[in-house]
């Protein structure tokens, strides 16, 4: 009995391993969250009841264990080494040529390119398969031992290789391997590099903001500052993942190439970068890195560069070390994003929800390719904290898509002339006195007439994801509101052309373009309505859900904080925002205006609430490739709301895929089995026809 038990229990570990392996490492996952959650609980509930038979490679020992007092030492196998630095191709060509004095003459290289991941370096230990230590990089020598807190990274494996449910060891021969029995070789000691991924970085911090801790600078510093905590139980609520890259040890290879390392550790299952390259000439690698510049900002991850290998393994041992540093391999580093500059002034900036922050006007300045001559501050406690002063030298740094912002002043280089930043006491706008809530950082203008809260609010319900209104820039928007003929944004549908042709720069052809526009936006989707009425925390995706979940805005306007947490995806601070936002007469004027003006206030075929569950019942969907507007789980969400199905596996009994760009196997298995496939504007028919 006990041994039924102890097989059911690890072909269900191999089950749960392999999914939770196809959704954090090839972010291709082949069943449903729902059939994974069973999985996972039903293996939780068998060791639970039989304690004796868990192992440390079950997926249940993600969890974070006890905390520890401190770390334990861990002596490196060999030298975890570190990179030089080149910082132009100039210099990689120099770095070529050291390299070729050293070899026979005329000996050929080949070279690897990899991202240089911008965290904090890993050495993972597997003996016969199984993860048995992890540790920092320390000085080199001797790191410390963070298994407990790299054991709570999901894409980490706990036990190699990683492999199909039902496909047993030895099924497979994996590339480098002595035994070719397919098995995990008796040693493997990896290296890679744990980081945040920037959206999860900018979640995590607004989520510790919340909660008034401590943030993170940058995502290498929260991946740092996770994986050094003592309490592996914080660890595990941090978003890490890592990447791997290298072997420091190994008994039971033989590997030539630095391309077949990388290779063995994907098939492993590992984490590995898919950008990786193989040039014959340094030459080549030149527009290779310009091209990495700018390719660097649609990475999910921070990278400071690339990483250019020697790419046969003897040569780069054969090259030897010089310091810390390997001479076969180097680091061509990006421009930095980081500079020095002068804070000018600062400018007070009023939001569209009132909240007055600061903006540094900056001595013009090239960082990384681009000139920055504004920054952000953050907020004024912020400028407290770093004490910025007027006329100091200043570093601004660019990272990933955010604005430009100011890291803190070079106090080094003051002469005494600085001036203190004070937070202003009336808002610069309308002149009332500002606010500031208790427990809060930000400072408010919450004078509901505020010209410049209003020039904001009505530059965002004219946007392109808003009401989509063109020919209403920001420059116009301020010349209606100065002008008083918008006081609230249902009085853009009362301008008429006399009181617009009296505006300076307004002509017929002009005058006529925006009318249209206006009239055109009143058969905006009630979607785009509720996303441009500034609601807080109602985005694009929020408000897409809520209007096909109501399908009017009346039931919207009416519906109590209890209906609204009853929307999947709808949070309680989302609901109390919308109550609120409901609840004030002004903005009921507002919503009145619009209704009478002629503003579409439905959202088309949206389903009445008696009939919503029904309307997708039966039918079972697979979800595949990114969709343009909606996340995988909004589109999750949109489908179970309406009684639909969503399954990970295309089958027989699958009633449409929906594909995105890039989709993955599921595409072509539909294709096979004569599924329907659609893409989102599909779904969205299906759900609104
Ligand atoms: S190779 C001989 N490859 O960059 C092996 N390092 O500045 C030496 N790093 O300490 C390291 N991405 O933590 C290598 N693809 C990559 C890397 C990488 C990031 C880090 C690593 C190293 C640091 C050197």
């Amino acid at each position: 009995m006990i041994q039924r038990t102890a097989e059911k229990i690890a072909a269900l570990r191999r089950e749960v391993s392999y999914h939770s392996y196809r959704y954090h490492v090839l972010d291709d996952p082949v069943v449903s969250d729902a059939e994974y959650d069973a999985l996972y609980h039903e293996l939780c509930a068998l060791e639970q009841a039989h304690p004796q038979l868990i192992t440390p490679d079950s997926p249940t020992q993600r969890v974070g264990e006890e905390p520890v007092p401190r770390f334990e030492k861990v002596y490196h196998p060999a030298p975890i080494l570190s990179l030089s630095n080149c910082f132009s191709v100039d210099d990689l060509r120099a770095w070529r040529q050291r390299i070729g004095r050293l070899l026979p003459e005329g000996a050929r290289l080949d070279f690897v390119v990899e991202p240089k991941f911008d965290g904090l370096s890993v050495v993972l230990r597997y003996e016969n398969g199984l993860f048995v230590q992890g540790a920092t990089r320390g000085d080199g020598e001797v790191g410390e031992d963070i298994t407990s807190n790299l054991r709570t990274i999901r894409s980490v494996p706990l036990r190699i290789p990683v492999r199909p449910p039902g496909h047993a060891e030895g099924q497979q021969d994996l590339p480098g391997i002595e035994s070719g029995t397919g098995a995990a070789p008796p040693l493997l000691v990896v290296r890679g590099e744990a980081y945040l991924a920037v959206p999860d970085f900018e979640s995590m911090n607004a989520r510790l903001a919340e909660l008034g801790e401590k943030t993170f600078a940058n995502p290498r510093n929260a991946a740092a500052g996770s994986l050094r905590q003592l309490d592996p139980g914080v660890a595990a609520s941090r978003p890490l993942s890592v990447l791997c890259y290298d072997l420091v040890a190994s008994e039971g290879v033989q590997l030539e190439t630095q391309l077949e390392v990388l290779d063995l550790l994907e098939q492993l299952g590992f984490p590995v970068a898919p950008e990786v390259a193989r040039f014959d000439t340094v030459d080549e690698i030149g527009p290779y890195y310009e091209e990495w510049i700018t390719r660097r900002e649609s990475l999910e991850y921070e990278i400071d560069g690339l990483v250019v290998k020697v790419n046969r393994l003897a040569t780069r041992d054969a090259l030897g070390v010089v310091g810390r540093d390997p001479r076969g391999a180097t680091a061509l580093k990006f421009p930095a994003r980081e500079k020095t500059t002068r804070l000018l002034a600062v400018r007070v900036n009023v939001g569209r929800t009132g909240t007055i922050n600061p903006l540094a006007i900056l001595e013009p300045v090239d960082v990384g390719g681009v000139t920055v001559q504004h920054a952000t501050l953050h907020n004024y406690d912020d400028v407290a904290r770093k004490d910025v002063r007027v006329g100091d030298t200043v570093i601004v740094k660019r990272a990933g898509d955010v604005i430009p912002y100011i890291v803190g002043p070079v106090v080094a280089l003051r002469d005494g002339t600085e001036t203190v930043i004070d937070p202003p006491d009336s808002c610069p706008s309308c002149g009332e006195p500002l606010y500031r809530p208790q427990d809060e950082i930000a400072i408010y203008c919450i004078n509901a007439a505020c010209p410049a809260q209003l020039v904001r609010l009505v530059e965002h319900f004219v946007g392109r994801s808003a009401m989509d209104i063109e020919g209403l820039g920001s420059k116009t928007v301020q010349l209606l509101v100065d002008a008083g003929l918008v006081d609230n944004v249902a009085d853009l549908y009362s301008l008429r052309a006399d009181d617009l042709l009296a505006l300076e720069g307004f002509r017929e052809r002009k005058v006529s373009n925006l009318l249209d526009g206006i009239e055109a936006s009143k058969e905006r989707p009630l979607s785009r309505l509720v996303a441009a009425l500034g609601i807080p925390g109602v985005g694009a995706a929020v408000a897409e859900l809520l209007a096909t979940h109501f399908g009017s805005m009346d039931a919207l306007g009416a519906a109590t904080q209890e209906d609204l947490e009853a929307v999947e995806g709808i949070g309680p601070h989302t609901a109390a925002a919308l109550v609120e936002w409901f609840s004030i007469p002004r903005n009921q004027t507002v919503v009145q205006g619009l209704r009478q003006a002629g503003v579409n206030m439905k959202e088309e075929g949206a389903v009445p609430a008696a009939e919503r569950h029904e309307r997708l019942a039966g039918l079972t969907f697979v979800l595949t490739g990114t969709l343009p507007t909606l996340s995988r789980r909004e589109a999750k969400a949109m489908i179970e709301e309406l009684g639909g199905k969503v399954a990970g596996l295309v089958s027989g009994r699958t009633s449409y895929v929906v594909a995105g760009e890039k989709p993955g196997s599921k595409l072509v298995k539909a294709g096979e089995l004569g599924v329907p496939v659609v893409d989102e504007k599909g779904l969205r028919a299906l759900i609104g026809s």
